[in-house]
This record gives C-alpha cells, sequence and structure tokens, in this order.
C-alpha cells in the first residue's frame, strides 16, 4: 500500500492529517474493530444497501454484502456498508415510483456527505435501480452496479408459472374460468425464491441495462439469486471496484451516450420493460447526455427481439441464464454491428471484449439477429394531439389487430372510477372500445402508478376478449401486456389533452405511423381546456408536496426538476 499513500483519494480528505478531525473520524471509525492500517492511504468501497423485508426482492442482500465486502478486502480496499431507504414494487403505498427519487437523493446526500472514494450499488426489486444510479450518476464517482437476480422459475402443479401466468390467472378468475382455491395454491409456488420478478420485468430489465451500459459485470442480469455464481459476481464487483477507483474510473467515463444508445438497443433486443423509458431518461439527465424519448424510437426501431421471455413471449429469466445469458445477446449484436462494441465498461475492456466468448445454449430462448424471435419490436414512441410531448407503447405486447385501430372513448377518471365501474354489466363498452384512465401521471396521482394495464371489463372477458387500446398517463408493470398506450406526455394533471377526452370520442392510433389522434378539431379541442379545472393537489406537506409541485413529465424521466444534472463529490468539511 505504500506507494497508494501519494495517491489523493476523497476519503484522506477525512482519515489522513494530524488534526483533531482527522483523529476524531479514524477514532470513530475504529470503533468498528477497524484496525491502524485501513487509514494508510487504501480506497474506501461504499456498499450501497438497498436491504429490507419490505422489499423481499432485495431481501438477500445482507449475504450479497458480505460477498462484496471479502472482495474488497482481498483487494486492498476499505468496505463501508451504508443503507438507502427501499422502495419496493409490491409493497410501497401509493407506488414505489414515489419513492424512487427520494431513494436518488438519499444516494446522492449519503455518498456526498461520506468518506467514499468509489460504490458498489445493491440493487434489484424495480425501483432500486434507477434510484441509485441516478443518485450516483449526480455524485459521479467510480460505481459498479450489483443486481439481486431472479427468483428461481415458479413452479405450479408441474408446470412453469411466471408472474404472466399469475395475471391471466386473475383475469381467468374474473371470468369464471378458474376457481379460487387454484389461485391460492399457485400463491408459493410463483415466489419459491428469494430474487426479482422471474420474467423480463422492470427489475430483470433494469439489470440487463446496468449490464449494457457497462456498469455492471457480465452475467449480472439473469444469474439467480440463490445461484452460488452470484455470490462470486458480487466478490468480483468487490474486487473490481477497488481497482476502478486506483484507475479513476469514474462514472460518467463509463455511463455515455453511447452506453445508453447500447442499452436503448439491448432493451429491444429484449423486450424490455417500458419503465426503461423512464427510468434511463432520469439516469441520462443527471449524467448530462443528452437522451431525448425520440431516440428510443430512431435508436431503437430496427432492432430486433430475440428474447423468447414473460410478458412477449414463454420463457423465464432462470432458463435466460441457463440457455447463456445476456452476455449472448450483447455479442451477437456486437457481430452484428448493432452496438457500440468499444464502449468501456467497468471491467476496464469494452463491451465487445466482455461478451467475446458467450455461447448460446438454447435457441428457442435467446434468438439470434439472423433468426430473430420477433422483428422491429421495440418501444414504440407516439405522437399526436392525445400526447404532443410523447406516449410509449411496446408493439411486441399487443394482439397484432390492434395495432392500427380506431375507436369510442370510454373514460375512466382514475383508480377509483376504474374500480367502481369496470365490471358494471351496465358499463356501455364493447371489445372495439378505446379505454381511458386519466389523473394517473405523475403529478396527478402522485407518482404514476403501474395501471395502464386496465383490466379488460368481465362482460368483454366472458366473451373471450383478450385484449383491448388502453391509454393512459400511468405507466405499466414490465410484466404486463396488451395494446396499452402509457406515458401520455403532457399528463391530465397539468392540463393535457387527455383531460378533456369524453365518452363516446373516436381515438385512433396507429403504431406504424406513430399517432396517437383524438378525433375533435384544435379548435373543440382548445375550448374544452380552456373550461377545464385542474384536480385539486392529493397532498399539501412532507415529500409528497414536493414531489407534486416539482416534478417533471414522463418525458423528462419523472425526476425532480431541482435533482436534475450533477451536484458532484465535493463537499466542503466543517466541524460538527
Ligand atoms: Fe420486486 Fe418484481 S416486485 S422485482
Ligand atoms: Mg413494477
Amino acid at each position: 500500500m505504500a506507494n497508494e499513500k501519494r495517491r489523493v483519494l476523497r476519503s484522506q480528505a477525512w482519515f489522513e492529517g494530524t488534526g483533531a478531525k482527522n483523529f476524531a473520524n479514524r477514532s470513530w471509525v475504529r470503533s468498528r474493530g477497524v484496525p491502524e492500517d485501513h487509514f494508510d492511504g487504501r480506497p474506501v468501497v461504499g456498499i450501497c444497501n438497498t436491504w429490507s423485508e419490505l422489499t423481499p426482492c432485495n431481501s438477500h442482500f445482507r449475504d450479497l454484502a458480505q460477498h462484496v465486502r471479502e472482495g474488497i478486502i482481498e483487494a486492498g480496499g476499505v468496505p463501508m456498508e451504508f443503507p438507502v431507504i427501499s422502495p419496493g414494487e409490491m409493497l410501497t403505498r401509493p407506488t414505489a415510483m414515489l419513492l424512487r427519487n427520494l431513494c436518488s437523493m438519499d444516494v446522492e446526500e449519503t455518498l456526498r456527505a461520506n468518506p467514499m472514494d468509489g460504490v458498489v450499488l445493491l440493487m434489484g426489486c424495480d425501483k432500486t435501480t434507477p434510484a441509485l444510479l441516478m443518485g450516483a450518476a449526480s455524485v459521479n464517482l467510480p460505481t459498479i452496479g450489483l443486481s439481486a437476480g431472479p427468483m428461481l422459475n415458479g413452479s405450479f402443479r408441474g408446470k412453469s408459472f411466471g408472474v404472466k401466468d399469475a395475471w391471466n390467472m386473475a383475469a381467468d378468475l374474473r371470468a369464471g374460468r378458474a376457481v379460487n382455491g387454484d389461485f391460492e395454491d399457485a400463491e408459493n409456488c410463483l415466489t419459491r425464491t428469494v430474487g426479482v420478478c422471474n420474467v423480463m420485468g422492470t427489475a430483470s430489465t433494469m439489470a440487463s441495462m446496468v449490464e449494457a451500459l457497462g456498469v455492471g459485470l457480465p452475467d449480472n442480469a439473469s444469474i439467480p439469486a440463490v445461484d452460488a455464481r452470484r455470490r462470486v459476481l458480487a466478490r468480483m464487483a468487490g474486487r473490481r471496484i477497488v481497482d476502478l477507483v486506483r484507475e479513476e474510473l469514474t462514472l460518467d467515463k463509463i455511463l455515455t451516450r453511447q452506453a445508453l444508445e447500447n442499452a436503448i438497443k439491448v432493451n429491444a433486443a429484449i423486450g424490455g420493460s417500458t419503465n426503461a423509458v423512464i427510468h434511463l431518461t432520469a439516469v441520462a439527465r443527471r449524467m448530462g447526455v443528452e437522451l431525448d424519448i425520440e431516440d428510443w424510437h430512431q435508436i431503437g426501431r430496427d432492432v430486433p427481439t430475440l428474447l423468447n421471455l414473460q410478458p412477449s413471449g414463454s420463457y423465464m429469466m432462470q432458463d435466460f441464464h441457463e440457455a447463456g445469458g445476456l452476455p449472448v445477446i450483447i455479442r451477437d449484436m456486437c457481430e452484428a454491428g448493432l452496438l457500440y462494441g468499444d464502449a468501456l465498461t467497468v471491467t476496464g475492456k469494452t463491451l465487445v471484449e466482455n461478451n467475446a466468448n458467450a455461447i448460446c445454449m438454447n435457441s428457442d430462448v435467446i434468438h439470434s439477429v439472423a433468426d430473430p424471435f420477433m422483428q422491429n419490436s421495440g418501444v414504440a414512441i407516439l405522437r399526436g394531439n392525445l400526447c404532443p410531448n410523447g406516449a410509449v407503447i411496446k408493439p411486441s405486447a399487443a394482439e397484432h389487430r390492434l395495432l392500427k385501430h380506431k375507436g369510442r372513448a370510454v373514460v375512466f377518471e382514475g383508480q377509483e372510477d376504474l374500480n367502481l365501474r369496470v365490471d358494471d354489466p351496465n358499463l356501455e363498452i364493447d371489445a372495439d372500445s378505446v379505454m381511458i384512465l386519466r389523473n394517473c401521471g405523475p403529478r396527478g396521482f402522485p407518482g404514476m402508478p403501474e395501471l395502464g394495464m386496465l383490466p379488460i371489463p368481465a362482460k368483454l372477458l366472458k366473451q373471450g376478449v383478450t385484449d383491448m387500446v388502453r391509454i393512459s398517463d400511468a405507466r405499466m408493470s414490465g410484466t404486463s401486456f396488451g395494446a396499452v398506450v402509457l406515458h401520455v406526455s403532457p399528463e391530465a394533471a397539468v392540463g393535457g389533452a387527455l383531460a378533456v377526452v369524453r365518452d363516446g370520442d373516436i381515438i385512433e392510433l396507429n403504431i406504424e405511423e406513430r399517432r396517437l389522434e383524438l378525433h375533435i378539431s384544435e379548435e373543440e379541442l382548445q375550448d374544452r381546456l380552456a373550461v377545464w379545472e385542474p384536480p385539486a393537489a392529493a397532498a399539501n406537506r412532507g415529500y409528497t408536496k414536493l414531489y407534486i409541485d416539482t416534478v417533471n413529465q414522463a418525458d423528462e424521466g419523472c425526476d425532480l426538476d431541482f435533482l436534475v444534472g450533477k451536484s458532484g463529490s465535493d463537499v466542503p468539511a466543517a466541524q460538527h
């Protein structure tokens, strides 16, 4: 370690020197049983932990953190594990998305305030990944992302059972095709281990983004949570971060425009979640990299979907791992010239070097660029008078007949109205109707919940209807599917056109032309907006008020406006 003493590390401002403050800083850390030589100029590495029993998907992180810690020590660094709030997808009310930005602030301020030279981010459940990336991007230390890994495949009565199967079973229940007992029996068969949802939902999409961005190590996305190899990955992340600090490879050298373009393409190739559009936009804007939602169309449109995974396909994450995982897709896409293979990653090598030896073990799970699972099926960005700043749809998840569709609007004012009326036998609706849900955007709900996959009315389910055009300013779960138009921007609560759609209005969706139109005249639209009154704010105090007052729109990443950009890691010292 002798020659490291001359290197000026951020942590040395805390630990090196003879002042009373340096003494106190060392002394207090030594209260944990840390020997004197830990202050000889070794890189101090934070392990940012979203462990929580309230986030079951991340509940193995105390174990995983131990393996990161061992790796850090092996490489000559000093680990400093710390908790941040953990917005878990299932339990958090009203939606974990509301807390994503709060978590990112926790990460940013904790990193800035403390003696850390680099950080390993432990993230898994949906919002924990973007929150940690956003916070870390605003500080810009050397950073490695380590994901939770997926649950093992669910297994129910001898068959694989994923989240999509569970949603289908719930619809069968409402249509009277399944019995409650089956549903209850399936409950513990779906989630038989810790880890993130076992399909290509938002969590595994974001874990894949971490890998594609080069912020995570190869195989980060798919090694199951309980597989010993994930512990090895954790240990390797611990070892590598210490070198990353020594090499001064800060996050901005990895998280570049090229890396984000790679991520957009990989998202298309894996049939990734629509939530990635919002999260990567927010991360890019923290980092100061230009990224417009239009880029999702321009960059992703010609990329075929290679992966046959639920919700777009049929397999699950464990199958993906056994077939070779994301390295196979990245290698194939690099060879086809679809990715910037020379993008630098946290291994210190390029994307193409990291993945050159990946072998596909099951071509029914991982198809190839030459023989894709689906053509041109990434995220489509729509425009039109109903969404002048954009809306998002995942065409691969929609029934083909609805990709070009005209129908009469049936409007729901919000979640409560929807729950109240959707199964009313007297609701005037048919299979060609266009279901509208409003006041569920970032400011309106607030927090932009995953309500976009409106349930098909029970009476239509009974007729065998399995998909309808649904439009909202909400998001949808990465495990959801259907002809679902999301993220309509501007949202209804800020006076977007969605606010003044009426029952019976004709709405046209044309995916090929990327259009979403409300068929009324511009004059009529302006007349309606002129008499529109904004809904009352949902909160007048606390974090929720801060969120309502400052959240930006879906096309801007739903960040708080004052959090866009970086603060960096320089913080002046002061006495207590
Ligand atoms: Fe946590 Fe799906 S609920 S990953
Ligand atoms: Mg979700």
